[in-house]
C-alpha cells in the first residue's frame, strides 16, 4: 500500500501549484508547474507561454537573454495543447494583466517537459471558439477545456453538493435504487434492455425511481433522497434529454404543506448559497389559475401581461371574429404603443406561424394622450376599448393584443405570444428568479390517440378526497394532490402525495385502463406491499439539469451536462446508439426486423 507521504511526493512530481494560484508573494519562489499550452506568441526574441489547467493560466516567458537555447528551442517546437510541464522562478512581470488572477506575475523556465504533444485542436479551445456545436460535440473532452462549460460543470457539482449538505442535515438519507427494473409508467416510453439470462425478457430503464422510492417508504426509511439518472425514450428539446438526473425525493407522514415547506426551504437555501438572492415566500397558484391567467402551468412570473377573458365586452359588438368565438382573451404589453405597422404586421405573422397557429391578432394601441387606436375601430369605440384597457391593465402607453377561439387552444397560443413578448422586451431577466408553486393539477388527462385517460403526473398519485366522487362521472374534473416547482417559466420540479392503500390503487388502475389483471401484473409487488402497513407518503423530484441550468442564467441543459446527447438522441463522440454483433444478437435470442425507409 502506498503510505500518504509517498502519495503527495507523487503528485507533486508533476507540479508544486496549480495555474490558478500564483501570486506577487511567490516571487523569487522555484515552482513547478503542469498544464496544457492554451497559446504561444514568438516574437523571435522573446516567447511566451499560456500554461492552462482547470485552475487558470500562468503566463511563462521565455527569453534570449535569461533562459537556455535549449529552453528557446523545446518552446519553439511546442504546439497549442501540447502537455508540458515547467520548472522556473516565479518573477514579476513588468506588463501587468489585471484580467487574470495570475496576471502579476511569469515565470521564467529552468527546464520544460512535454508530457504529451498534440494534433491540432479542430477549435480554439478558448472562451469564444470557432467551434460549432456538432464539432464540439464530437470533441467533448476539449470543449470541456473551455472555461464556459468547465465552469458548468463546476456549477453543477457546487448545486449537488449543496442539496446533499441541505437534505442530509434535514437527515434525508441517499439510497440507490436499482436501474435494471421493470417499466413504470411516467408518461414516456422505456429504454430496455434484453436479458441474456431470461432470454425473450427485458428490463426496463428507470423513468424515475418512482415505485422504488415509495417501497423506501414502506420500508420504513421516512426520509429518501438519491441524485439518479433516469431515462426517457421521449422527443427531445433544449429542456429535455434521454438520460438526465433528478433529485428524487420521498417523504412519509407527511401531506402536500409539509412536502411544500421543505423543498421551498431547500430551493430558497440553494437560492442564497449558490446566487446570493434572498427571495418571498413563493406563491401557490392552482393550476386552473395558471391556466386562466397565463395559459400556461408553468408561467414565467417574472413579468406581468396576465390574461384578461373579455368575452363579456368583446363580443355583441357586431364584430363576427370575436362573436362566434368560446373564448376572447386580451393581453396588456408594456410601453409598446408606438408599435409600427411592420411591428404589428410582423406580430400578427408570428402568431399565424404553424408552431403557434393562431388564426389572427387584433391589437388596440392606447396612446400616449389617453386615446386609443385599433385594428377593429369600426366596430369598438373609445369607450369599449377603455373597458378593454381597465380589463387588461393596460396604460397609456400600452398595447393591447387580443386573441380568440376554443378555451385551450387561444390559451396556450396567448402563452405562447406572451412569452415572445417578454423576450423581444427582454423582461425574461436571467438573474432575477421568480419561484411559484402550481398546485392542485388535475388527477387525469385525456388522450384524443388512445381515446383514454392517462395520469397526469403518474397513476400512484392520490386524488382529492373531495373530489373523489367525480372519478366515475366526470374524471377529468378531479384534482390531484399533485404539484409542481416552477421557476422562471420552466418545470424544474413535480410530485405528489401518493395512493398508499391497495384498494384505491387498484381504482385508479382500473381507471386507467388496466384490467385486474394486468395491474396485478405490471403493479402487484407495490399494491401487495401496501397491505403491510404502508405510511402515508408522498415527494417529489427535481430535474437536476434543469434546476442547474436556471441558476446558472440559461435554460438549455445540454451545456450543463458533461456528455450529452444530440437532438436525435445520439452520442456523436462515441457515435452510439450503434448496432452489435451478430453473435450478441445471437446470445440474447434476439431477431432484428428493420423497416427499410
Ligand atoms: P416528473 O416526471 O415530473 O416526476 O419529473 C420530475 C422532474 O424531472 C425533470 N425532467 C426532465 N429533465 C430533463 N430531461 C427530461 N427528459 C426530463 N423529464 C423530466 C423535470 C421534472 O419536473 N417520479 C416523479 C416525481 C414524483 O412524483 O415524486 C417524476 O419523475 O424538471
Amino acid at each position: 500500500m502506498i503510505s500518504l507521504n509517498l502519495q503527495q511526493k507523487f503528485t507533486k512530481m508533476y507540479r508544486s501549484h496549480t495555474n490558478g494560484e500564483l501570486r506577487i508573494a511567490h516571487k523569487g519562489q522555484e515552482v513547478v508547474l503542469s498544464g496544457w499550452v492554451q497559446k504561444i506568441r514568438n516574437k523571435g526574441f522573446m516567447i511566451w507561454i499560456d500554461l492552462r489547467d482547470r485552475y487558470g493560466i500562468t503566463q511563462i516567458i521565455i527569453d534570449e537573454d535569461r533562459c537556455d537555447k535549449a529552453i528557446i528551442d523545446q518552446a519553439k517546437d511546442l504546439g497549442r495543447e501540447f502537455v508540458i510541464q515547467v520548472t522556473g522562478e516565479v518573477i514579476e512581470r513588468v506588463a501587468k494583466n489585471n484580467k487574470i488572477p495570475t496576471g502579476d506575475i511569469e515565470i521564467l523556465p529552468s527546464k520544460i517537459t512535454v508530457l504529451n504533444a498534440s494534433v491540432t485542436p479542430p477549435f480554439t479551445i478558448e472562451d469564444k471558439t470557432d467551434g460549432g456545436e456538432d464539432i464540439r460535440m464530437k470533441y467533448r473532452y476539449l470543449d470541456i477545456r473551455r472555461n464556459p462549460v468547465k465552469n458548468n460543470l463546476i456549477f453543477r457539482h457546487k448545486v449537488a453538493m449543496e442539496v446533499r449538505k441541505y437534505l442530509s442535515d434535514q437527515e434525508f438519507i441517499e439510497i440507490e435504487t436499482p436501474y435494471l427494473i421493470k417499466s413504470t409508467p411516467e408518461g414516456a416510453r422505456d429504454f430496455v434492455v434484453p436479458s441474456r439470462m431470461n432470454q425473450g425478457q427485458f428490463y426496463a430503464l428507470p423513468q424515475s425511481p418512482q415505485t422504488f422510492k415509495q417501497l423506501l417508504m414502506i420500508g420504513g426509511m421516512d426520509k429518501y433522497f438519491q441524485i439518479v439518472k433516469c431515462f426517457r425514450d421521449e422527443d427531445l428539446r433544449a429542456d429535455r434529454q434521454p438520460e438526465f438526473t433528478q433529485i428524487d425525493c420521498e417523504m412519509a407522514f407527511v401531506d402536500q404543506d409539509d412536502i411544500l415547506n421543505v423543498f421551498e426551504g431547500m430551493t430558497r437555501h440553494l437560492l442564497k448559497t449558490l446566487k446570493n438572492v434572498d427571495v418571498a415566500e413563493f406563491p401557490r397558484m392552482t393550476y386552473a389559475d395558471a391556466m386562466k391567467k397565463y395559459g400556461n402551468d408553468k408561467p414565467d412570473i417574472r413579468f406581468g401581461m396576465e390574461f384578461a377573458e373579455i368575452n363579456d365586452i368583446a363580443q355583441g359588438k357586431d364584430f363576427g371574429v370575436f362573436d362566434s368565438q368560446e373564448m376572447v382573451i386580451g393581453i396588456a404589453v408594456p410601453g409598446c404603443s408606438e408599435y409600427s405597422r411592420k411591428q404589428t404586421d410582423k406580430l400578427i405573422k408570428w402568431v399565424k406561424r404553424p408552431q403557434v397557429g393562431a388564426s389572427g391578432l387584433i391589437f388596440a394601441k392606447y396612446l400616449a394622450d389617453g386615446t386609443f387606436k385599433s385594428s377593429v375601430d369600426k366596430f369598438f369605440n373609445q369607450d369599449d376599448l377603455q373597458k378593454w384597457a381597465d380589463a387588461t391593465g393596460a396604460k397609456p402607453g400600452d398595447l393591447i393584443l387580443v386573441m380568440c377561439g376554443d378555451t385551450d387552444k387561444v390559451r396556450s397560443q396567448m402563452s405562447a405570444l406572451r412569452m415572445e413578448m417578454a423576450e423581444t422586451l427582454g423582461l425574461r431577466n436571467p438573474k432575477e428568479f421568480a419561484p411559484l408553486w402550481v398546485v392542485d393539477f388535475p388527477l387525469l388527462e385525456w388522450d384524443e390517440d388512445s381515446k383514454r385517460y392517462h395520469a397526469m403526473h403518474h397513476p400512484f398519485t392520490s386524488p382529492k378526497p373531495e373530489d373523489m366522487h367525480l372519478l366515475d362521472t366526470d374524471p377529468g374534473k378531479v384534482r390531484a394532490n399533485a404539484y409542481d416547482l416552477v421557476l422562471n417559466g420552466n418545470e424544474i420540479g413535480g410530485g405528489s402525495i401518493r395512493i398508499f392503500d391497495k384498494d384505491t390503487q387498484a381504482l385508479m388502475f382500473d381507471h386507467l385502463g388496466f384490467t385486474p389483471e394486468d395491474a396485478q401484473e405490471q403493479f402487484g409487488f407495490l399494491m401487495n406491499a401496501f397491505t403491510y402497513g404502508a405510511p402515508p407518503h408522498g415527494g417529489l423530484a427535481f430535474g437536476l439539469d434543469r434546476l442547474v441550468a436556471i441558476l446558472g442564467g440559461q435554460e438549455t441543459i445540454r451545456d450543463f451536462i458533461a456528455f450529452p446527447k444530440n437532438n436525435s438522441g445520439r452520442d456523436v463522440m462515441i457515435d452510439a446508439p450503434s448496432a452489435i454483433a451478430g453473435d450478441q444478437l445471437d446470445e440474447l435470442a434476439l431477431k432484428l426486423n428493420l423497416k427499410t425507409t
